[in-house]
């Protein structure tokens, strides 16, 4: 690609933008929330038209004008919302070869034997099991996403893009995904990888690219860079303490739990937190935590258990109660729960607070802006105006619009669900910062994760959550790695 610019309405997304990939090499595609990955990728892809620039593939131009071109030239994307990839009510085979069976005249002519049987072998060559003739709606989302990868092999790639795919996966199936992404390396395919997690880019990628507002600051083998050259590329200047953790003096209880339970996600959860204090819940994927926050919020209503804030018992009947007793949450899965993508930045920052910007029963468009620009400010939102529609904000900075609504409520307690999901390493630490104020502020924080070293370097207390279960619990210093991975595998020394 080179030569690529692009706007949208006026404001520049992409400036000169260069990038190369070769055969059967693994790039990793960095930068910081918005500077213009996905944008870059989404013109290689033929989602978006560049207004300026040249892609090449084995040295022929191409015209991009659809998907269907670039697929037709050997580019493929696996997105990071793979749901919308797929259709659900087709079988994993048929959404495998859709691309054929879209262009197929006549669905008659398709042999369906022959079908199911090549799309078994293709399962097999990636060294997976999913069974093809399940419906994609009964799948998980690992299993979503290797079909995607499947449709990919179906289709004789040259290039393969995976935008941000390990940030839902668990451990083990972020392992998996790498040792396909090797496979497909090695029979000669390229790919890119963007990713917020480093330490995974050192794991698999052969060289990097570091992109800053829509520039590319650096291209390099990554055995000649380390980590902090890469942040030093991606946001101008180092980062020296990752967690700055303050010094708060830790009041009465403001949030207890007492046997919370829901079918077989939740068993039966006790648990309290106090007024500074900052509690994190670190389990695997699938262990439960979305589940529990979702309790504590009125978002599903609990078999049984009660919830007390601030000494009250708290009315869960829906989240808007759960609101006015006093406890918010910003949710893992932002697009569908935590934002109003449709809407302003502005009207989403104001929606908590309604009532705080009104006066008599009218909303004070002054107070409205005030309120949002700072929390743009604060959190470093970027976006081109807070009229914006947040939709068309980066990955990374809607997420922050879901935490920054929440910012002047006078909630008691906040449970944060995976907050940095996606977040750059920049805004992590802004987030882990403005946590800390609102411990100092004297609010109780449930910080729901499965980045250990988040836990570790933020925590006042860490409980281990496992298979619905609160299994151990650690003060802060008393906990490493090693043995938050073990009770959270259920003691299982094998997988930790
Ligand atoms: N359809 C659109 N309309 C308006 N602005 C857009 C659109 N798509 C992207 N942008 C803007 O382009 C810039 C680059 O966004 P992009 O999504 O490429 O960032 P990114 O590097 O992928 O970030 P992240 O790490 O958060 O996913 C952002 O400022 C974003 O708001
Ligand atoms: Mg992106």
């Amino acid at each position: 690609m080179s030569g690529i610019n692009k706007s949208f309405s006026g404001v520049k997304a992409l400036h000169d933008a260069e990038f190369t990939v070769r055969a059967g090499e693994i790039h990793a595609l960095l930068g910081a929330n918005g500077a213009g990955k996905s944008t870059l990728m989404k013109i290689l892809s033929g989602a978006y038209e560049a207004d300026e620039g040249s892609v090449r593939i084995e040295g022929r131009e191409l015209a991009l004008r659809s998907p269907a071109d670039a697929k037709e030239a050997g580019i493929h994307c696996v997105y990071q919302e793979v749901d919308t990839s797929l259709v659900a009510q087709l079988s994993v085979a048929e959404n495998i070869f859709l691309d054929r069976l879209a262009t197929a005249k006549h669905r008659a002519w398709v042999k369906w034997g022959h079908l199911y049987e090549e799309a078994e072998k293709l399962i097999a060559d990636l060294g997976l099991s999913v069974p093809v003739r399940k419906k994609a709606a009964d799948l998980t989302l690992a299993e979503k996403q290797m079909v995607l990868i499947a449709r990919v092999m179906a289709n004789e790639a040259k290039v393969v893009v995976f935008d941000e795919p390990t940030a839902p996966l668990s451990i083990e199936e972020t392992e998996q995904l790498f040792r396909i992404m090797d496979k497909l390396k090695s029979s000669g395919i390229g790919l890119v990888f963007i990713s917020h997690r480093l330490h995974e880019v050192f794991q698999i990628c052969d060289r990097a690219t570091v992109m800053r507002d829509g520039r590319m600051i650096l291209t390099e083998p990554t055995s000649a860079i380390d980590t902090s050259d890469i942040i030093q590329a991606m946001l101008g200047r180092s980062l020296d303490d990752e967690y700055p953790k303050r010094e708060v003096p830790i009041g009465e209880v403001v949030l207890s739990a007492k046997d919370l339970a829901l079918g077989s996600r939740v068993r039966g959860v006790d648990l309290e937190v106090r007024r500074g204090e900052i509690v994190a819940v670190v389990g695997l994927v699938g262990a439960g935590k979305t589940e529990l926050s979702r309790l504590l919020f009125g978002a599903d209503k609990a078999d049984r258990g009660t919830v007390t804030i601030a000494g009250r018992r708290a009315n869960l009947k829906a989240p808007a109660s759960a609101v006015d007793s006093g406890i918010v949450l910003v949710p893992e899965e932002r697009r569908k729960e935590g934002i109003l993508v449709g809407e302003s930045v502005l009207h989403n920052l104001s929606v908590p607070i309604l009532g705080k910007l009104s006066s008599w029963g009218f909303l004070s468009g002054t107070r409205e802006k005030d309120n949002a620009a700072g929390v743009i400010g604060k959190l470093g939102i970027k976006t081109s105006s807070s009229n914006q529609l947040t939709g068309f904000l980066s990955g990374g900075n809607q997420q922050k619009v879901a935490i920054g609504k929440w910012l002047n409520t006078n909630a008691d307690v906040f449970v944060l669900d995976e907050p940095t999901k996606g977040v750059d390493i920049g805004a992590k630490r802004d987030i882990f910062s403005i946590i800390g104020e609102l411990a100092e502020q004297g609010k109780g924080i449930l910080y729901l994760t499965c980045e250990f070293t988040e836990a570790l370097g933020l925590a006042d207390r860490i409980l281990v959550m496992c298979d619905g279960r609160i299994v151990k619990q650690f003060l802060r210093g008393d906990a490493t790695q090693e043995n938050l991975l073990y009770y959270a595998s259920a003691g299982q020394e094998e997988l930790a």
